[in-house]
């Protein structure tokens, strides 16, 4: 016997459980197949939160341990619990997970535990944990399979002595010397989490720069910051290969360009460098669903696939692997499904590095106006001259934000500083809106607050910032 529904979601990750609950919303009957254990995929189980939730507590171990005495609170005896900070960390990721299936019941989505295959157009085959099949027939199949984390040859991934994020997030004491493959989000984000709680951290990056992509000179800025607080960069240099030897890791290295190698031995080693779309037992070919030379999933702007009636969205087709994006793009995807009129602005979309200080970004940077040879003004403010981070005593970056020279647009903004992640959003808003820096520099923003520095950035792009 098979079941019947609108819509059948594969992957119950920010992009799958959100594109199901708004399409429950929109009245289609909606199943989502997934095949973990708990709903909220990679972000909820192995991704966003717990990183957040170790970010913020070795945070707070840091600032128990090196940043207090200078707001005149004297510590004595601080201590690392290790285990009670795991557990924190799981409980966290627990609570959120259940409050998924809770919203599943809610909204009347039938959450189906197991394996799926899309065994023919309009029909969906779940393989469960104790090996019994059932089909789902489906008017409609979104694939929301996300991504999994990209391999290295000569890198054997054993998640205890080396490590992807799922391991890193896992470890069972902090390792004397870290040595982190590739400096981007998770590199550097994992690589604060334990440089924080003691271990010595070099991150190792194949190209000259760290955080590709990011606006160069925020990234020049964020690298001198993560190198004051003790995380070393080996830049331009490749891992040949990781082995383990004894009690640690023999990491060989060499410069990208070619040249004389060298080991690095190592306690544990951090395999970041990138994830790939994860289709794996879908049944693509067989269905001749198309994939670029990556293997993300192509699809017009509804979202739909060259295969009638096999939409993607989230990690699994191209654009940044963040998870707001799957979420609007889950919802943008139903929408239209539903005659509902939606859309993504992937030129407002921001991408947060949560180490601290954070880095926060949105829209184009220097680079890519230059090379589109857009005429643009720069306005930049340092958090050195904000009173409230000062108050603070968090003065490290500095807010840049890139304008149109001819109509004062806001193209692009970039953030290095305190709570960088959330000042941003003034910004992704004044972009959404088509707003001009006169248009941010001339809102009323409460004083004292990190948001100013903002306001003083975009006064600055007219030559006119008042505290510097
Ligand atoms: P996923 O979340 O990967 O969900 C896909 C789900 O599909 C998985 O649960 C998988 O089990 C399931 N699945 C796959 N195949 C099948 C099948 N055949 N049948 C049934 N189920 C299947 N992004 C941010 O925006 N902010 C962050 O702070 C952030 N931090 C991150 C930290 C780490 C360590 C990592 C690894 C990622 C982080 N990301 C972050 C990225 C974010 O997790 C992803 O962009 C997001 O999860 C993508 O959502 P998705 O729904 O497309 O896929
Ligand atoms: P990434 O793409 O952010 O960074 C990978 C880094 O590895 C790059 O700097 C790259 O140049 C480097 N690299 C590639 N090959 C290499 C090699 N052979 N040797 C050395 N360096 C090499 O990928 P990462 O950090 O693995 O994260 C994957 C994705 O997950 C991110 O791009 C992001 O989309 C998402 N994510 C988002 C977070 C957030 O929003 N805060 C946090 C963590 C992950």
């Amino acid at each position: 016997m098979s079941e019947s529904f609108d819509l059948v979601v594969i992957g119950g990750g920010p992009g799958g459980y959100v594109a199901a609950i708004r399409a429950a919303q929109l009245g289609m009957s909606v199943a989502c197949v997934e095949k973990r254990t708990t709903l909220g995929g990679t972000c909820l189980n192995v991704g966003c939160i717990p990183s957040k939730a170790l970010l913020q507590s070795s945070e707070k171990y840091a600032e128990a341990k090196h940043g207090l005495a200078q707001h005149g609170v004297k510590l004595a005896g601080v201590e690392l619990d290790l285990p009670a900070m795991m557990a924190r960390k799981d409980k966290v990721v627990g609570d959120l997970t259940k409050g998924i299936a809770f919203l599943f019941k809610k909204n009347k989505v039938t959450h189906v535990a197991g394996t799926a295959t899309i065994s023919a157009v309009g029909e969906v085959t779940v393989k469960a944990a104790d090996g019994k099949a059932s089909v789902l027939k489906a008017k409609r199949i979104l694939i929301a399979t996300g991504s999994d984390s990209m391999p290295l040859p000569g890198v054997a991934v054993d998640e205890t002595r080396i490590v992807t994020s799922t391991g890193a997030l896992a470890l069972p004491k902090v390792p004397e010397r870290l040595l982190v493959i590739g400096a981007g989000y998770i590199g550097l984000e994992m690589g604060s989490v334990w440089g924080r709680l003691g271990s010595k951290v070099t991150v190792v990056e194949f190209l000259d720069r760290i955080t590709p992509g990011m606006d160069l000179e925020m990234s020049q800025q964020f690298q001198r910051v993560l190198t004051k607080q003790g995380m070393a960069f080996r830049l331009g240099t490749k891992v040949t290969s990781a082995k383990p030897n004894g009690a640690s890791v023999a990491v060989a290295i060499e410069p990208a360009k070619g040249g004389a190698g060298e080991t690095i031995e190592a306690d544990v080693v951090l395999l970041a460098i990138g994830r790939r779309p994860y289709t794996e037992g879908l049944g693509l070919d067989a269905l001749g669903v198309a994939r670029d030379n990556r293997g993300f999933i192509t699809t017009n702007e509804h979202f739909e696939t060259n295969v009638p009636g096999i939409y993607a969205i989230g990690d699994v087709r191209p654009g940044p692997m963040l998870a707001h994006k799957a979420e609007d793009e889950g919802v943008v995807a139903v929408e239209r499904m539903a005659g509902v009129k939606g859309h993504v602005n992937y030129d407002a979309i921001p991408g947060v590095v949560y180490t601290w200080p954070e880095v926060a970004t949105v829209g184009k940077t220097e680079e890519q106006l230059k090379e589109a040879k857009v005429d643009y003004k720069v306005g930049k403010f340092p958090f050195l001259a904000n009173s409230r981070a000062r108050a603070n005593a968090e003065t490290d970056g500095l807010v840049k934000i890139l304008a149109d020279a001819k109509s004062d647009r806001v193209l692009g903004v970039h953030i290095l500083g305190p709570d960088a992640g959330t000042v941003i959003h003034e910004c992704a808003i004044a972009m959404e809106f088509g707003g001009s820096a006169e248009d941010i520099a001339r809102s009323c923003h409460a004083h004292p607050t990190l948001n100013e520095a903002v306001k003083e950035a975009a006064l600055a792009v007219a030559g006119r910032a008042i505290h510097v």
